[in-house]
Formats: structure tokens, C-alpha cells, sequence
């Protein structure tokens, strides 16, 4: 796919999911701001990238006044922004019983809040036709035990993205979710014990975890003109788990 020229933000582009997405962008052309909240992470991602068409920005997407740091670098560029990959998201499982407030409000302001308000101040630099993508996950539909806040944020980023592309579609911009089944990140490293990985896999009809590169062609299709037609949709990668779950 080609995206030479074209100007694309990625929250959360240091590691896994948003890094591999950012490499793939990058390899087809574009220019490409990341986000992350650590300076060492993002040194090590423009690094590894090695591109003059990568500007890397350090913000906390959960906080109202980072969010205006990646707006105003974005707007030094004096560009119109072509696709927004709204991906930066955290996850901690408790059953609800044991929940605490501090891993609520963090979930919500991260996975929520921050695309919601990312996407807002984004609006008026978005190019009518422009694509917009939001890192869901298949969790947001399923009812593992333990997952209560984490699903219920990607549950409330579903209907945010839905909603966006029935007020954007005026403009010609489409808005469309990406829903990964287990990806090999350090995100799902943190949150899943080594020896539980093989179970985790063996839950999925491809009887493995997925890696962040089939999560970037994802996001490259439906970000492209081959997807053109396509808004409001959410597109489940995740190897058959949920499908194979009903079997
Ligand atoms: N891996 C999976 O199995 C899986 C499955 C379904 C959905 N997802 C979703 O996929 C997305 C990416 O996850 P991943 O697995 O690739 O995780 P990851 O490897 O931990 O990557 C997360 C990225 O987001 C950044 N980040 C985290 N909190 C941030 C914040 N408040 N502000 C800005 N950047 C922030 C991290 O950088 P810093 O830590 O340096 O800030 C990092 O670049 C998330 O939305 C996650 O919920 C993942």
C-alpha cells in the first residue's frame, strides 16, 4: 500500500501494536507523528525506525494538557492530517469485588478519555476524507471474568467511534475500529503470565497469539482507498477466538 505523503498520529506508537503500525506507515511513505508517555521509549522507537519522517512527541493521552502538546507539535507542521490512529491503551484485571477506584479512573482516562478528547481536538485538522482508526479489542464484546473495567472502556470506545462516523461521514471521513484478539506486545506481556500464554492461544481457532504486524495491516487496509466504502465498522483480527469460543 501506498501512503507516500500522507500525514498520519499514532497514540501510542513506542511499543507493540502502534510501533509496528508506525513502522508500516513509515515503510509506505508516510510521515508519522508517535506518542507515548516515556521519553526513553519513544528514543528507542524513532531509533529502531531510523526515518527523518518520524517526529516523536511525548504525551500522556490521559491528561487534557498533553493532548495540546501533540495537537500544537502536529499544527508546527502547518499540514492537514490525513489519518488518526487513536491506539495508546492500558489494561488491569481485577474481579469486580476487588476493583479500586485508582484502576478505574487510570483505564477510563487512558482508553477512553484520551481518544475521545484526541479525537476532538483533531476534528478541525482532519483532511475532508481523512481516516480515523481506534485500537478497540475483542474484549469489548466478550465477558471474560476479571476484564470488568478494561471491556467496559473498549465497550464505551466502540460506541464513541460509531457515533464519530455518523457526525464525520459529512466530511467524507471514515471512522472504523480495529479490535485485536492476543497480540504479543509488552502490553499483553504485563498483563499475562508466561504460562498462560499457551492456553490464551490454545482459545483461538488459529491456535496462536497474533503479532503487531497483522494488527498494522489492519490498520494500513482500513486506512487506505481499498477501503474506501468502508465506515463504522469494527474489524475483529483475532485469529477465530471469538468464533472459535461458540463451537
Ligand atoms: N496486545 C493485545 O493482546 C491487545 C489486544 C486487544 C487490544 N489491545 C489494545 O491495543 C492497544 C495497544 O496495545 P499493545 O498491546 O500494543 O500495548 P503496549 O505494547 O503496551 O503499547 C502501548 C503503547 O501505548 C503507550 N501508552 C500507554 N499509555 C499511554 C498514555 N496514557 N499516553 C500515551 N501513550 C500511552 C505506550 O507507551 P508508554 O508506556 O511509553 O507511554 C506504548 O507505546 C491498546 O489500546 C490495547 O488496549 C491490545
Amino acid at each position: 500500500m501506498n501512503f507516500a505523503n500522507k500525514n498520519v498520529v499514532i497514540t501510542g506508537g513506542t511499543t507493540g501494536i502502534g510501533f509496528a503500525t508506525a513502522k508500516a506507515f513509515i515503510n509506505a511513505g508516510a510521515n508519522v507523528w508517535i506518542t507515548g508517555r516515556n521519553t526513553a521509549n519513544l528514543e528507542k522507537a524513532a531509533a529502531e525506525i531510523n526515518s527523518p519522517n518520524l517526529k516523536t512527541v511525548l504525551s500522556d493521552t490521559s491528561k487534557l494538557d498533553e493532548i495540546a502538546i501533540l495537537e500544537n507539535s502536529f499544527k508546527e507542521s502547518g499540514q492537514k492530517l490525513d489519518i488518526l490512529f487513536l491506539n495508546a491503551g492500558i489494561a488491569s484485571f481485577a474481579p469486580i469485588e476487588q476493583a479500586s477506584e485508582a484502576d478505574f479512573d487510570r483505564q477510563f482516562d487512558t482508553n477512553v478519555k484520551g481518544p475521545y478528547f484526541t479525537l476532538q481536538k483533531f476534528i478541525p485538522h482532519l483532511k475532508d476524507g481523512a481516516s480515523v482508526v481506534f485500537t478497540s479489542s475483542i474484549v469489548a464484546t466478550a465477558s471474560n471474568i476479571g476484564t470488568s473495567i478494561y471491556s467496559s472502556t473498549k465497550g464505551a470506545l466502540n460506541r464513541v467511534a460509531q457515533i464519530a462516523a455518523n457526525e464525520l461521514a459529512e466530511r467524507k471521513i471514515r471512522v472504523n475500529i480495529v479490535s485485536p484478539g492476543p497480540i504479543q506486545t509488552p502490553g499483553l506481556e504485563g498483563v499475562l503470565p508466561a504460562e498462560a500464554k499457551g492456553h490464551i492461544a490454545s482459545l483461538t481457532a488459529l491456535q496462536r497469539l497474533g503479532n503487531a504486524d497483522e494488527i498494522a495491516n489492519a490498520v494500513l487496509f482500513l486506512s487506505s482507498d481499498a477501503a474506501s466504502y468502508i465506515s463504522g465498522t469494527e474489524l475483529v483480527v483475532d485469529g477465530g477466538y471469538l468464533t472459535y469460543g461458540l463451537k
